[in-house]
Parts: structure tokens; C-alpha cells; sequence
């Protein structure tokens, strides 16, 4: 296995200032990190990544992906097509089965125990379903993109929600990026559907991320705040150059917000290119029918929110 901790000096230099993976304190074994210069690689790699599940589904074949900093990738693709699965792999929910992938010079695909907890919190996810903890205030939601990352003390006292005054204004100072600043002490159930998803979003710049990977954000949410929620991440991704991958449905909405788009068909990517390339014959691609395909049509029939938009049938 290539290259622990730094071959050249300056390499060595680097992680021995940053002390590890920088937000998290925590240092990355030897083992998981590659050797060459972060300027000179993409934030991530994907490399010729497969997955097949328990039950014999390949959820993903050969799949390669380099996103650099500040991209804004949709990925698109037919229920089934690998979409979720994907996302799964770069925040180490799930270990791919062929391939690699590598985070800001670390190679996440085996981590294991401690290792895989470090690497989880390099990638903030978004969920459609929001995933706040409804009875507790807003702030305290928020927090929740802290704890993972803090000392053992901390964690400890976030347990009864006694959390450190400087961690208090960060949180605020996330939310009110979100344009919540107003909604702190609400508890997450009086809040709308987009506020809460804007609230997921400030506990991920919270938790302060290398990535940001959104699944489905706006399945549950009306246009606008469909565009309110897509404009903030883009937003984000602009002015911290943090990439995000966001999957969707909504061709248009890819289009609209991505700076590049990329279509899976049965665990296949058939499409990666910039938003303006997205002609019919690209969509046809992505969206032909495949064993994934019908079944994304069952599911599109029963659920009009996710039937793809300019998608020429
Ligand atoms: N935990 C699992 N165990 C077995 N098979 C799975 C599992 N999760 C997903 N799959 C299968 O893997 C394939 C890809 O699923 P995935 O959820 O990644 O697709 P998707 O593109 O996100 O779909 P959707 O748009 O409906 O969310 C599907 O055939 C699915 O049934
Ligand atoms: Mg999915």
C-alpha cells in the first residue's frame, strides 16, 4: 500500500501542522493517506468503484469520479440507478466492494473503527427527510454537527445540551448563514419543511466538511423552497469551495444549480459533462430502459415529485 504519511518533506510537514485531518483533530492512521501534494489531485477520487450488495444487486460498476474543490456535481440517474449508493461510498456508510476512494489525500474505502468515525465526519450529508431531532431546539440541531468532533469531555455534556460558549457561536453564526438566525430557540417540528432542510444544512457547516453530499434534499419540499435550498448549496460551495454532490431528480433543477452533471444507469456513468451538454440524446441515455428504469417508472408513477423533469419519455 502506497505511501504512508508523507514521503517528501513538504508532505510530512503538511499533515504534521495540520495534525491529522485538521477539523477533526483527529490524525488518520499511516495507512489511509496517500503521498502526493493535495494542490496536485482532486478533492476526490473515485476510482473504478463497484458495489454489490448482500442479496447479489450491483448498485454500482466501475464507476471513476475526480471532483475538485469548488464543483458542484448533480448526480441524476432512474430510481435505482446507484445514485444513493454512491454517496454512501465517499461517506464510508458503506464499503464498496471493487475500487477506491480518496478524500483530500486519504483513502477512506477500508478504514475501519475509529478511522471510519473520522472519515464519516470529512462528509457533511444532507438527507431528504432532514433528520433533525424534532423535539429539541433548533440550536441545539445544529450542535449536533459538533459533537462529532469534539473531545470526549464535550461529548459528554452535549449529552445533558451543555456545550461550549465558543461552540454556541459558531452554531449561531451557521444559522444564521442559513437565514435562521431568528429561529434558534423554536423546537425543529414548528419549523416548514425548507426551513428545516436549511436548518440540516447549517448543522453541516457545523460540522465543517470537506464534501457535502446531499440525497435527495428537495424531494419533500415545494419549488421554492426547493430553490431556496439548492441556491444555498450552491451558494456554499461557491464561497468555501467545498464541493457538493447532490443527487437528484429534477433534471431541470441540475441543470439550473450544478456547475456539472453526472448520469448513472444501472450503476453506470453514462453522462459527465457540464449542465449545458444535457441534450435529449444524453437523457435518453441516462434514463433508458433498463431493469432499474421500469422500476424507477413504478415508483415516478406513485410519486410525481420524482418523476424526472425534461425527460423526453
Ligand atoms: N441495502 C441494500 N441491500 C440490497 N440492495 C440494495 C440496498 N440498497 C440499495 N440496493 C439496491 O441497489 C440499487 C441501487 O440503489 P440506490 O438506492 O443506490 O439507487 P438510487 O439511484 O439512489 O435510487 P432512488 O432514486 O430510488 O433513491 C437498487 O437496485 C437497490 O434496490
Ligand atoms: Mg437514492
Amino acid at each position: 500500500m502506497g505511501g504512508a504519511f508523507g514521503e517528501n518533506g513538504r508532505d510530512a510537514e503538511r499533515w504534521a501542522d495540520e495534525d491529522g485531518c485538521g477539523w477533526c483533530r483527529r490524525r488518520l492512521p499511516a495507512w489511509c493517506r496517500v503521498t502526493q501534494p493535495r494542490e496536485s489531485q482532486p478533492l476526490l477520487r473515485v476510482s473504478s468503484l463497484g458495489v454489490r450488495y448482500g442479496n447479489g444487486v450491483r448498485a454500482l460498476r466501475d464507476v471513476s469520479l475526480d471532483v475538485r474543490r469548488g464543483e458542484c456535481v448533480a448526480v441524476i440517474g432512474p430510481s435505482g440507478s446507484g445514485k444513493s449508493t454512491l454517496l454512501r461510498c465517499v461517506n464510508r456508510l458503506i464499503r464498496p466492494t471493487e475500487g477506491e476512494v480518496v478524500l483530500d489525500g486519504a483513502r477512506i474505502t477500508h478504514a475501519s473503527g475509529r478511522a471510519r468515525r473520522t472519515v464519516r465526519r470529512r462528509g457533511g450529508m444532507v438527507f431528504q427527510q432532514f433528520n433533525l431531532v424534532q423535539q429539541l431546539p433548533v440550536i441545539d440541531n445544529v450542535l449536533l454537527g459538533w459533537i462529532g468532533g469534539a473531545p470526549a469531555v464535550g461529548r459528554c455534556l452535549a449529552q445533558f445540551r451543555r456545550f461550549p460558549a465558543g461552540a454556541r457561536e459558531q452554531a449561531e453564526a451557521c444559522l444564521a448563514r442559513v437565514g435562521l438566525a431568528d429561529r434558534a430557540a423554536s423546537q425543529a417540528s414548528q419549523l416548514s419543511g425548507g426551513q428545516q432542510q436549511r436548518v440540516a444544512i447549517a448543522r453541516v457547516l457545523m460540522q465543517d466538511p470537506e464534501v457535502i453530499l446531499a440525497d435527495e434534499p428537495i424531494a419533500s419540499l415545494d419549488p421554492a423552497s426547493s430553490s431556496r435550498v439548492l441556491t444555498l448549496l450552491r451558494e456554499i460551495c461557491d464561497e468555501r469551495g467545498v464541493p457538493v454532490l447532490v443527487n437528484l431528480h429534477q433534471v431541470d433543477e441540475a441543470r439550473r444549480f450544478a456547475t456539472r452533471v453526472v448520469g448513472l444507469n444501472a450503476g453506470r456513468v453514462v453522462f459527465d459533462g457540464a449542465p449545458g451538454a444535457l441534450a435529449t440524446q444524453q437523457l435518453e441515455r441516462i434514463y433508458a430502459d433498463t431493469p432499474a428504469a421500469r422500476t424507477a417508472g413504478d415508483i415516478d408513477m406513485a410519486r410525481t415529485d420524482r418523476v424526472p423533469q425534461g425527460v423526453v419519455a
